[in-house]
C-alpha cells in the first residue's frame, strides 16, 4: 500500500471535497484497500496537491468508518466520518438528489426534503470544522463542489483569518430555476463566505451574481459582489469563471506508451475490425445524454445509413451513485436500450454497442480514446466535461473527430468540435454521419486547434490561475468602507 503514517497537523493550503481522492474499498473476500476515486474533480486536483504541502479534506467512500489522517502517494488525507443515516440524506438525497438535478435544469425532477437539508447542513459544519484543525495561521482554503455550499461561510465565521476560495465544478442554472430551491438564500450566504468563487462558464458566474441581485440585492460590478460585514465594512467577493481542464500532458504521455498504442490496436482487433469506432465515455448519469446518443446510433442502424461491420459504439458507462433513485432507473433505461439494439443489429461477429458498466485504469482509458475514430460527448447539461478534454489530449496523432454537445461547458472552448445539439436527434444522426466521413485534412485541421486549447489551458494553468486571483485578492482585504462601496 502507497500509503504512510505521521503526516504534520496543520497545512498552509487545504483543500476540502466531499470525496477524497482515494475511496476506501471492503472486496467481497473481505480485503481492504484505498482505490483511487472516481469523477473529474480528483483527476483535476491531484497533481496541484501532490506538487504543494497541502492537505486534502474529504469523506473516504465508505460510512460509519473512521480512519486517522494519513499520506498516501504524496497526499495528505484527512478523512471525515459519515454515518450511514448522513449518507443517506447528505450524499444521495440533498447533494445528489436535490442540488444536482436542479443545478443540471432539471433534466430529473429535484426532490425537496427538509430533512435532507439539515443532514446536508450538519454534514457541511463537520466538513468546516475539519478543515479549520487542519488550516495554519492565515492558510488558504479551498472548497469545492456542490456537496459543501455552506462550508465558505461557516470557515469565515470560525477563521476569519483564513483565504476561502470555492469552486463549483458543475453548472450554476439560471434564476428561473435556482428559485424552486427552499434554501436559495441560505445556499448564496453559504457561498459568499468565500474570497473568490469560481465557476466554469461565464454564464454560470452570472447565473450566481444575478442570484445574488435578486435575493439580496448587493450591488455587483462586473464579477465584483460587495458583500455588507460587520462594523460598515463591505467584503468584495470576486464571482468569474475558470474553466477547469486536466494534465493534458500526462496523458498524451500515456498515449505514447507502446503497450498502451498495442492494447488500442488489440481493441480495434477484439471489435472485430470495424473501420469506424464510435466512442462514449461517462458516468452512469442522465446529465449525459447516453440514451440519445444511443436512439442516434440506432437510427442510424435502422435505416441503414451504417451497419454493424462498418461502425461500432463502444459505451463506457461507470457506476454511479448507485442507491439514488433516477440512477436506478437510468441504468434499467440504458440496458434496456442497449439490449434491444444489440438484438436487433449485432451478428455473432460484429456487435452494435459494446456495452460496459465499469470503471477502467486511465491506461485503459486512454488506449480506448487512441482508437476510437470519433468521440460521442452528447451531454445535456455539464459543467465542463473533462473526457471531452481528455481525448483531445490523448490524440497526439490529430487524427480522430471530437462530436461535442453545445451544452457541457468545454464548448466554450473546444468551438474545433462538431458541435451539437443532443435533444435534436436527426441533427445529431447528421453529426455522426459527418463524423464518420471527415476528410482526414479537416480531422487534422481541427484537432490541432483542440489541441492547442486543451494544452494551453491545462488544469495546472486553471489552479494557478484561480489560486493566483485568490490570494491577490485577499491582500486588497479587510475591504472597503460602507461610504466607498455605496
Ligand atoms: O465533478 C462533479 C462530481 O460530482 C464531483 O463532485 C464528484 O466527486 C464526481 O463528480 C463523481 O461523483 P460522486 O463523487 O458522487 O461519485
Amino acid at each position: 500500500s502507497p500509503q504512510s503514517a505521521g503526516p504534520k497537523t496543520t497545512y498552509s493550503l487545504v483543500v476540502v471535497s466531499n470525496r477524497l481522492p482515494v475511496d476506501f474499498e471492503v472486496a467481497e473476500d473481505g480485503t481492504e484497500n484505498w482505490r483511487t476515486s472516481p469523477g473529474g474533480l480528483v483527476t483535476a486536483l491531484e497533481p496541484l496537491m501532490r506538487a504543494s504541502d497541502g492537505a486534502w479534506v474529504g469523506w473516504p467512500g465508505v460510512a460509519d468508518r473512521s480512519f486517522a489522517p494519513f499520506v498516501n502517494d504524496g497526499i495528505s488525507i484527512v478523512p471525515v466520518r459519515l454515518s450511514g443515516a448522513e449518507l443517506e440524506d447528505y450524499y444521495e438525497g440533498f447533494s445528489n438528489d436535490t442540488i444536482w438535478p436542479l443545478y443540471h435544469d432539471v433534466i430529473a425532477p429535484p426532490s425537496f426534503h427538509r430533512e435532507w437539508w439539515e443532514a446536508y447542513v450538519r454534514v457541511n459544519r463537520r466538513f468546516a470544522e475539519e478543515a479549520a484543525a487542519a488550516a495554519s495561521t492565515g492558510a488558504t482554503v479551498w472548497v469545492h463542489d456542490y456537496q459543501l455550499q455552506l462550508v465558505p461561510r461557516m470557515l469565515r465565521e470560525a477563521r476569519p483569518d483564513l483565504v476561502i476560495g470555492f469552486f463549483n465544478h458543475i453548472p450554476f442554472p439560471s434564476y428561473g430555476i435556482y428559485a424552486q430551491l427552499p434554501w436559495r438564500k441560505q445556499i448564496l450566504d453559504g457561498l459568499l463566505g468565500a474570497d473568490l468563487i469560481g465557476f466554469q462558464r461565464a454564464a454560470d458566474a452570472g447565473n450566481f451574481s444575478s442570484a445574488v441581485r435578486r435575493l439580496y440585492g448587493y450591488p455587483t460590478r462586473g464579477v465584483a459582489i460587495d458583500v455588507p460585514g460587520h462594523h460598515g465594512v463591505h467584503r468584495r467577493v470576486i464571482a468569474r469563471h475558470f474553466p477547469i481542464s486536466i494534465d493534458a500532458r500526462s496523458y498524451e504521455e500515456l498515449a505514447r506508451r507502446p503497450d498502451v498504442q498495442e492494447r488500442a490496436r488489440q481493441i480495434r482487433q477484439d471489435l472485430g475490425n470495424p473501420n469506424t469506432i464510435l466512442l462514449g465515455v461517462d458516468r452512469l448519469d442522465y446529465t449525459k445524454g447516453i440514451a440519445h446518443r444511443i436512439k442516434a446510433f440506432g437510427e442510424l442502424l435502422e435505416d441503414g445509413s451504417v451497419s454493424v461491420e462498418d461502425v461500432t459504439l463502444v459505451q463506457v458507462a461507470s457506476p454511479s451513485r448507485e442507491r439514488v433513485g433516477p440512477y436506478i432507473a437510468l441504468r434499467d433505461e440504458i440496458e434496456l436500450a442497449v439490449g434491444r439494439l444489440n438484438g436487433d443489429y449485432s451478428t455473432i461477429s460484429h456487435s452494435a454497442i459494446s456495452y460496459h458498466h465499469h470503471g477502467y485504469p486511465r491506461e485503459e482509458m486512454v488506449a480506448l480514446y487512441l482508437a476510437a475514430d470519433v468521440m460521442l460527448v452528447t451531454a445535456l447539461r455539464d459543467g465542463m466535461n473533462l473526457v471531452a478534454k481528455e481525448y483531445v489530449a490523448v490524440r497526439f496523432d490529430r487524427d480522430g473527430v471530437l462530436v461535442l454537445s453545445e451544452f457541457a461547458g468545454a464548448a466554450d472552448e473546444l468551438k474545433q468540435a462538431v458541435l451539437i445539439n443532443p435533444h435534436d436527434i436527426d441533427g445529431l444522426k447528421a453529426a455522426i454521419l459527418r463524423a464518420i466521413a471527415m476528410p482526414r485534412q479537416e480531422r487534422l485541421r481541427r484537432m490541432r486547434a483542440l489541441r492547442r486549447k486543451v494544452f494551453d489551458n491545462d488544469v495546472a494553468a486553471w489552479s494557478t490561475a484561480f489560486l493566483r486571483t485568490l490570494t491577490e485578492g485577499a491582500a486588497v482585504r479587510p475591504g472597503i468602507p460602507d461610504a466607498l462601496a455605496a
